[in-house]
């Protein structure tokens, strides 16, 4: 086994379906699916099949379609949930389980109205009882970026022994910064005996806009698997967005770790589900915003035009983009607009451009973006045929 191979979990079907207003139908889920197996991932969350029948019937037809990923239901720590869950992955070639239960003392208190003790004992049940359908079971600790660290531990080391083979570690409320995060899954690798029988993983809410980075802190610390969702879509403020993983690992590839994603296929992947979610990509969204690799000021737009890499230190077409964009505005210089004419077909040493130039800023400032049309009247060939 490599161990710097991160498993890349999936769950915009499952964590990301529940944001308000992005609900599927399973015909929608089926074509996301199929997309994520192209993309590489390694796990989909498909649903929490006890949630509504329709959930269920989508877990059911997932598994139909999809053979490469391994397909996971979600479940709470009940024999009810696990059931319905074990009927909905029927199908799947490759099954998993995802069970699980509360793990701060906020939640045993004010959540289970229990104790650690007890819920410690149903967290064990309920990896035991899963474990009577399938072998691949992943435990959840839901609010462990709140929870004692020794009490979290504990629970691991029981869930484990139970026959989990992935703990997930979710910084469910988006609580943790990076070094806290990072720490706590460190302790867990230093204090749980059986964690070689396990797979880490990472599940973090970006409430304070840390999702990625804690992610990625958990990784440097022992994990090896991480839960995402495309264009970071999820309860709140959203989770870690799986672009975003996937091009830091591949971008710091010095570090050492791996994934199977095929990062071509993000661009692609990213706008289908906004569209289908009808969830709009914020413009600076790092690597699938729209400006993500537009280049705008004059100063960056000569940098990039002279090297890219001046200004750029993701390459477009690793995400399936065809180029980065050089943006006409009142800030672009000549290096920008010489660009742009020349690709329309302008002779440049022809062209008086400081004259040219003068009309060009006059027209930007009156509007926010020069398009090619623009540029053909400022040419004098506002009518011809492009
Ligand atoms: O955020 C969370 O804790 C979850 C669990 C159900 C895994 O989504
Ligand atoms: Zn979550």
């Amino acid at each position: 086994m490599d161990n710097n191979r991160v498993y890349v979990f999936d769950t915009t079907l499952r964590d990301g379906e529940q944001v308000p207003g992005c609900q599927l139908t399973t015909v929608e889920k089926i074509i996301v699916a199929k997309e994520l197996e192209a993309l590489g991932v390694d796990v989909i969350e498909a649903g929490f099949p006890i949630s509504s029948p329709g959930d269920f019937q989508s877990v059911v037809e997932i598994s139909k379609a999809v053979s490469e990923p391994v397909i996971c239901a979600l479940t709470r720590a009940n024999t009810a949930d696990i059931d319905a869950a074990a009927a909905a992955l029927k199908y799947a070639k490759r099954k998993r389980i995802h069970t699980g239960i509360g793990s701060s003392d906020m939640h045993i208190k004010y959540k289970f109205n229990s104790t650690r003790e007890n819920i410690l004992e149903r967290a064990v049940e309920a990896v035991k009882y899963a474990r009577k359908f399938v072998d691949d079971i992943e435990f959840y600790a839901e609010d462990a970026g709140r929870a004692d660290n020794e009490y979290l531990a504990r629970m691991i080391e029981a869930v484990i022994a139970a026959g989990a083979t992935v703990v997930n570690i979710p910084d469910t409320n988006g609580y943790c910064l990076p070094e806290q995060y990072g720490a706590k899954i460190k302790y867990l690798m230093d204090h749980v005996s059986n964690i070689d029988k396990a797979i880490i993983s990472v599940h973090c809410h970006n409430d304070l806009g840390l999702a990625t980075a804690n992610t990625i802190a958990g990784v440097m610390n022992g994990a090896r698997q991480v839960e995402c969702t495309i264009n970071g879509i999820g309860e709140r403020a959203g989770n870690t967005s799986l672009e975003e993983v996937a091009m830091i690992l591949k971008t710091h590839h010095a570090l050492g770790y791996t994934t199977g994603i095929n990062s071509k296929k993000i661009y692609e992947i990213s706008n289908l589900v906004s569209n289908m979610m009808r969830m709009p990509v914020q413009p600076n969204k790092a690597i699938v915003g729209r400006n993500a690799f537009a280049h705008s000021s004059g100063i960056h737009q000569d940098g990039v035009l002279k090297h890219r890499e001046n200004y750029e230190i993701l390459n477009p077409e690793d995400i399936g983009l065809q180029s980065n964009s050089i943006i006409l505005t009142a800030r672009s210089g000549r290096h920008a607009l010489k660009h742009h004419l020349e690709r329309l077909g302008y002779k440049i040493d022809k062209i008086n451009i400081d004259e040219v130039y003068a009309r060009f800023l006059e027209m930007a400032d009156t509007k926010k973006e020069i398009t090619d049309h623009d540029l053909l009247v400022l040419m004098g060939d506002g009518n011809a045929d492009h």
